[in-house]
Order: C-alpha cells, then sequence, then structure tokens
C-alpha cells in the first residue's frame, strides 16, 4: 500500500491555510496510508556541537558515550521513518522568506550522509530518496512567486526543491497559496486556485497505472 507523510511545519492547526489545502488532497486519495508528523507538536532531539562530534566519533569508529550512541540511533530511526513513505506531503507557509524552523530543524536531522545521502571518491551525490514523491502546499502573505517582481525573496520553495533533489527526490509537485493578505476579494480566489490545484494533483496521484 502507497504510504503518505503529511509533515505540517505551520503552528496554526486548524486555521493554517496550508494544512487545510493539504488535507484537501488527503481527503481526496482512497487506499493509501497516512502518517502526520506535526513538527511543532515534536520535540525534535537537539542538533548540537555534541550530536556532530559524536557523529564524527561513529564514524572512526571510536567509542561514544551510550547517550550520543542513543542519540544517533534516534536520529537514524527518524531517517528510516521519513524513507519508509513513498510520498511526502509538505505544508509550509513562507516565514521570513524562508521555512519555520522547526521544519529546518527536521531538515538538518534527517540529511545525514550515509543515510540520505552517498558522495562518491568522483564527488557524485547519490540521495537515498530516490523514487519518492514530494508535494509542497506553499503558503505565504506576499506575492512571491517566479517571473514577478519579488521572486527573489524566495527561499521556501526554492530551497526545499533544492533539498529534495540533493536527497534523490526529483518528482516534485508545488501548489502556492499566495498571497495570503489582503481583502477576502483577493484572498478568497487564492484559496479557490489553491484547492482546485490540489484536486488536480490528487487526482493525478489516484491514477491507476501511479496507485
Ligand atoms: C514569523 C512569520 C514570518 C513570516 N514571513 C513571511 C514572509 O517572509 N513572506 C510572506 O509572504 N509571508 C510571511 N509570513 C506570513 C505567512 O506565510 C502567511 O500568513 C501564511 O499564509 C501562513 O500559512 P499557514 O496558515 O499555513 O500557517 C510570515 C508569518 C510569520 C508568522
Amino acid at each position: 500500500m502507497t504510504r503518505l507523510l503529511h509533515i505540517i511545519a505551520s503552528p496554526r492547526g486548524r486555521r493554517s491555510r496550508s494544512t487545510a489545502i493539504a488535507r484537501r488532497i488527503i481527503q481526496a486519495l482512497d487506499g493509501m496510508e497516512i502518517e502526520e508528523l506535526a513538527l511543532f507538536d515534536v520535540r525534535l532531539p537537539a542538533f548540537d556541537g555534541a550530536a556532530i562530534e559524536g557523529r564524527n566519533a561513529l564514524i572512526e569508529g571510536q567509542d561514544v558515550a551510550p547517550e550520543v550512541k542513543a542519540e544517533w540511533e534516534r536520529i537514524g530511526e527518524m531517517v528510516d521513518h521519513l524513507l519508509g513513505f513513498d510520498i511526502w506531503l509538505f505544508s509550509v507557509p513562507m516565514w521570513n522568506f524562508g521555512i519555520p524552523y522547526p521544519l529546518k530543524h527536521y531538515v538538518d536531522l534527517v540529511t545525514q550522509p550515509r543515510l540520505a545521502f552517498g558522495v562518491d571518491a568522483a564527488g557524485n551525490v547519490e540521495g537515498m530518496a530516490a523514487g519518492r514523491t514530494a508535494i509542497i502546499i506553499a503558503s505565504g502573505a506576499l506575492d512571491i512567486r517566479p517571473d514577478n517582481a519579488l521572486e527573489a525573496l524566495d527561499h521556501q520553495i526554492t530551497y526545499l526543491a533544492a533539498w529534495l533533489n540533493f536527497i534523490g527526490v526529483t518528482d516534485i509537485r508545488t501548489v502556492r497559496i499566495k498571497p495570503t493578505f489582503g481583502d477576502p476579494a483577493m484572498v478568497d480566489p487564492v484559496m479557490e486556485a489553491a484547492y482546485a490545484e490540489a484536486d488536480a494533483v490528487a487526482r493525478d496521484l489516484s491514477r491507476p497505472e501511479r496507485v
């Protein structure tokens, strides 16, 4: 059975626009196993100097303190958990032109050499997530999108797509919900267009040859 992980990077719960659009996709999918990971509601392990030194020591085959070993086992389990899904659905508001900090924290935890990617002697990168599909539901107060005046400010979708490519994901769908700030006459059609795009993504994911 196809497995979908919904990674929620908005803390706004039922008020979140990006989560609402993502849930529209989930509701339209049949016969998939769905799991949610609400990043503002979980305690992610610290990724600090001790963790990095511990990783280097483990790679070099040195002894490390039991708590460092346990921390790396937990990080390894997080990578396995992520790679255990076929489809990753991200609900992501733009925060200060980039992504909310718990999602960056999560990316830093799971993007581990040997676990999420490898680099061969010639410097070629091999992503371990090849074959996954990613759907980015990206909201933002401002109309920051390709081919308009604010394009250069996008470190949200461009960053996520670059990261996904790096770990091997090439099938990336994007639904933009922008701008979300303004009077209803402007924002309502933005939401309607996003719902329509979400429906199209769900239809495509439900094609018999895909399932
Ligand atoms: C801390 C913070 C920073 C934000 N920075 C930006 C930004 O740089 N660009 C933008 O367009 N909107 C920005 N916004 C607005 C949100 O992206 C916008 O309200 C979005 O629709 C929220 O999506 P959500 O309802 O899924 O949480 C910011 C909001 C917050 C709380």
